[in-house]
């Protein structure tokens, strides 16, 4: 038995920052921006708004177009890094907002990994005929951690987030390969140093802005081409396909320059590329659920075709995901 992806959906704050806004705030232009990154806006949260927010309203519609009464749910797994709080999890928050009475579930910390991570982790409860009916939400508001003076940083990343139920599926349908990694030694270069245990939050953590997300932008630029590069080639390699033989592909989208690079190694053509980075940013766990979302509703999927999802991120994580599509209409 596989898992499928059966129902998706995705949700954003509705205010839009855009480049021109930042130009405002940091020393930065939409140029600048837009040449290095791809990006042209992003959305953000208002105040008081949170995680547990926006996933609750991608839950509600998951409900909704899968007509599963919450009942049904076994499982919700939240990919974040940006919960509401560090505990209670941001699942529990969601299982309480819909009235998921039978479900249990937790969040899974990989950064931009966090979705594909999360894909993993369900689908395998899936295929152990344990459960039929798995909630995998990918959202982060990653402008709580986002330091507004740092304009290596601020420019990059957006609030938002999208989901999917998972239900069973016969062999070679629905998720049919992953290769996950991870390397600690890359922990240091994106990093929100405080406010865990190791340095608590403070008045000096305040004060030396140590809450708010660092990082060494080249460095991760580096390494997120080296390694959603190879990692798509070789899950192409194991299931003995070629780029021609993806529909679409959909990576994490982070920098068009990291995904044009990932396109060109696998040989997938541009228009089998899936970019939305120029609406949204970087939203880190949420950016290949919006993706997908974006792609269905737009009829860029079809049943049988092979769609490809990658992802690079803090950790360092990073992976791919096979699947070969089943929607139920
Ligand atoms: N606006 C204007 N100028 C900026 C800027 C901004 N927001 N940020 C940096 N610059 C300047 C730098 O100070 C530097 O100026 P200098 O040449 O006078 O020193 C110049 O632009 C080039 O900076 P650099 O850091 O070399 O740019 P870059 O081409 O590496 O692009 C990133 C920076 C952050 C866009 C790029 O490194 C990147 O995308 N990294 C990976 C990010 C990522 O994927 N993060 C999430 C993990 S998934």
């Amino acid at each position: 038995m596989n898992a499928k992806i059966a129902y998706t959906a995705h949700n954003t704050p509705k205010k839009i920052l855009s480049n021109f806004d930042l130009e405002k705030i940091v020393n930065t232009s939409d140029d600048w921006i837009q040449s290095r990154t791809g990006i042209k806006q992003r959305y953000i949260v208002e105040n008081g708004e949170a995680s547990s927010d926006i996933s609750t309203k991608i839950a509600e519609q998951l409900l909704m177009k899968s007509k599963i009464s919450a009942d049904e749910i076994d499982l919700i797994i939240v990919g974040t890094v940006t919960p509401d709080h560090y505990t209670p999890s941001t699942a529990a928050l969601v299982q309480k907002n819909i009235k998921a009475n039978n479900a249990w579930g937790f969040d899974l910390s990989a950064a931009c990994s966090g979705y594909i991570f999360g894909l993993e982790t369900g689908s395998n409860f899936i295929r152990s005929g344990q459960y039929k009916n798995v909630m995998v939400i990918g959202v982060d508001t990653m402008s709580s951690i986002l330091d507004f003076q740092d304009r290596d940083t601020c420019v990059i990343f957006g609030d938002g987030g999208g989901g999917a139920i998972l239900q069973p599926t016969k062999e070679r349908y629905g998720i049919i390969d992953s290769i996950l990694h991870m390397d600690g030694n890359g922990g240091d270069y994106l990093i929100v140093p405080a406010g865990g245990s190791r340095i608590p939050a403070s008045i000096d953590s305040v004060k030396n802005r140590s809450h708010f997300i660092k990082q060494d932008g080249k460095t991760v630029f580096k390494h997120a081409v080296k390694g959603m590069a190879d990692v798509s080639k070789k899950i192409l390699t194991k299931n003995n396909l070629s780029g021609s033989d993806i529909s679409l592909f959909i990576p994490h989208q982070a920098n068009k320059r990291i995904i044009d690079a990932a396109a060109q190694k696998c040989g997938i053509e541009e228009n089998k590329v899936l970019i939305n980075i120029e609406k949204y940013g970087n939203t880190t766990a949420g950016t290949i659920p919006i993706a997908m979302n974006e792609a269905i509703t737009e009829n860029r999927i079809k049943d049988g075709d092979y769609i490809l999802l990658s992802s690079f991120g803090a950790g360092f994580t990073w992976g791919s995901m096979l699947i070969r599509w089943e929607m139920k209409l």
